[in-house]
């Protein structure tokens, strides 16, 4: 099987590539290379035969055409986005651009393709959307986003990421185009950028720097190992009943405050301080605008219909990140000179 991957050189896209390439996928990777892309995070396979890349931006209609001619995939698997909430309040037009109309252009340019080549019943079109279009949910553990939660997005991402699942489910109600989505926690794991929570806290904690919290830190996320996500990703590929959504979580809800207490307590054994805790340089910092209080999901329908079950703990999964972290300064050293990494975003609304 052929599968062009979009966003291939960021954080889960990579990770879906690297997968895909070790089962023998041929693998086709389409990414405009933005600041957020690193192609370091698929050396691994770069040399592979299966292995080709694609620098085409998703906002060019006419280069993805281009793509699908030359490589006529078997399917496509759309992750390529803005993906920083922070970075959407300060901007949100590259939101717009890419994550809606970038979406637009993969679906046009899927159907073209898919019609040229006689609507064949195996093509498959995966849409890799968030659990933030489901907006926030309330402090009650028996409350879980289900695939039929209503949208309901809060921030320029994800009401960006909500607009392009409802263009991908239009394209298949309307042109028969056969989808599938997924919609997924937050990640972690290695090759996680630099500006995000989990690498921020690792990263400061070494440097020595403050440990940024934001609000009172009692915000709840329910963390998915970045692997684990990709192996869900390449099931509902393959075995994704068309047109059907598919909500992927680890079923690991922590405050952001209990998961950065976690983290420190991670790197005082692996990489203890000369006196103290790094838990001692923890600091609450002003809160993002319309920050989600709570996400959590009901992975039932994965699990029961795919099969699908993560393959580590939260805990063994931090454990390996933090280690990631501290066997691979190269890779993130060269990040943190990007523009706006480092500094505090998303503040201005
Ligand atoms: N990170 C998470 O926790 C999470 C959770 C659920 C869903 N998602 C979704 O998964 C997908 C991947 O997220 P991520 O965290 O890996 O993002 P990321 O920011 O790490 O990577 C995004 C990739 O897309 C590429 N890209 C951006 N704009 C592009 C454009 N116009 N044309 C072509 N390529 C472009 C970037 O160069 C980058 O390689 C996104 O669609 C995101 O909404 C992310």
């Amino acid at each position: 099987m052929k599968v062009l991957v979009t966003g291939g050189a960021g954080f889960i896209g990579s990770a879906v590539v690297r997968l895909a390439v070790s089962r023998g996928y041929e693998v086709v990777n389409v990414d405009a290379l933005t600041y957020a892309a690193c192609l370091d995070n698929v050396a691994s396979v770069s040399d592979s035969p299966l292995y080709a890349f694609e620098q085409v931006d998703i906002r060019d209609r006419a280069g993805l055409d281009t793509v699908f001619a030359k490589h006529r995939p078997d399917a496509v698997m759309h992750l390529a986005a803005e993906s920083h909430v922070d970075r959407s309040i300060d901007g949100p037009g590259d939101f717009i651009e890419t994550n809606i109309t970038g979406t637009f252009n993969m679906l046009e340019a899927a159907r073209k393709y898919w019609v040229e080549t006689g609507k064949p019943e195996s093509f498959r079109f995966h849409h890799i959307s968030t659990d933030e279009v489901f907006g926030s949910l309330p402090n009650d553990p028996a409350i879980k986003f289900t695939e039929d939660t209503p949208y309901d997005p809060r921030s320029p991402y994800s009401a960006s990421k909500a607009s392009s699942d409802h263009l991908v489910r239009a394209w298949h109600e309307t042109y028969v185009l056969p989808v599938v989505l997924t919609n997924c926690s937050n990640n972690y794991g290695p090759f996680h950028f630099p500006e995000k929570l989990i690498p921020v806290i690792i990263l400061n904690a070494l440097a020595g720097k403050p440990l940024p919290i934001y609000g009172d830190g009692s915000n709840i996320r329910d963390w998915l190992y970045v692997e684990d996500h990709a192996d869900a990703l390449l099931l509902v590929v393959e075995k994704g009943e068309i047109g059907r959504s598919y909500n992927i979580g680890g079923e690991n809800e922590r405050t952001n405050l209990e998961l950065v207490k976690t983290l420190c307590a991670i790197l005082d054994q692996k990489r203890p301080k000369s006196s103290g805790s790094y838990a001692d340089q923890i600091t609450f910092v002003t809160d993002r605008p319309g920050h989600d209080a709570r996400y959590a999901i009901d992975p039932s329908r994965i699990r029961e219909e795919l099969g699908w079950r993560p393959s580590v703990t939260v805990e063994e999964g931090l454990a390996q990140t933090v280690v990631w972290y501290l066997d691979n300064e190269d890779w993130w050293r060269a990040l943190q000179q990007r523009h706006g990494v480092g500094e505090r975003l998303g503040v201005k609304a």
